[in-house]
């Protein structure tokens, strides 16, 4: 069947959010790199891997039924932040912005009867709940560990430590 037009260019510029959240993260690890905040360096790179990833997959989704994926403009994100636990705040921010959108998504291919696109549309609505419950517990790591210099070094520290989403098996497979 035919995607609806709505859809398709809901999709299209969730290409460009996906984009653009790939870039953030990267603009987030380069910022922390050079603050030496080494272990969310590392996540974030690992996080902006991801976010390429998922715009990969809508565009080969895109092609796969026929609809010709097209790839928008970007535009640049922040270089700069505060501290280290507005980062997070940030990333937050963008990850409920995306979660916003998937749910507007379903509930278009719902509408349309597009049971694949919905289908399609669920593992990404999983993926958010996923993401958005790992920056809450890294902000919460922040409260309890407090904010003096100790605090944030831990902080860091735990972050690094976080493993790979889908846990190291999910790391290792193809795809
Ligand atoms: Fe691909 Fe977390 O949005």
């Amino acid at each position: 069947m035919r995607m609806s037009a709505p859809l398709k260019k809901a999709l299209t510029s969730q290409i460009g959010m996906e984009a653009y959240a790939s870039n953030y993260y990267l603009a987030m690890a380069s910022w922390c790199e050079l603050a030496g905040y080494e272990g969310s360096a590392s996540m974030l790179y690992r996080q902006a891997d991801e976010e390429r990833a998922h715009m990969n997959k809508i565009v080969r989704y895109l092609n796969m039924i026929g609809a010709g994926a097209t790839i928008p403009a970007v535009k640049q994100p922040p270089a700069a932040f505060k501290d280290l636990e507005s980062v997070f705040k940030a990333a937050l921010k963008s990850e409920q912005a995306v979660t916003a959108s998937f749910n507007s998504m379903a509930a278009v291919a719902q509408k349309d009867g597009d049971h694949a696109a919905f289908a399609f549309l669920q593992w990404f609505v999983t993926e958010q709940v996923e993401e958005e419950a790992l920056m809450e517990t890294i902000l919460q790591k922040f409260d309890l560990l407090g904010h003096d210099k100790i605090g944030i070094y831990e902080a860091d520290r735990f972050v690094g430590r976080l493993p790979p989403p889908g846990g190291p098996a999910a790391a290792a497979a193809p795809g």
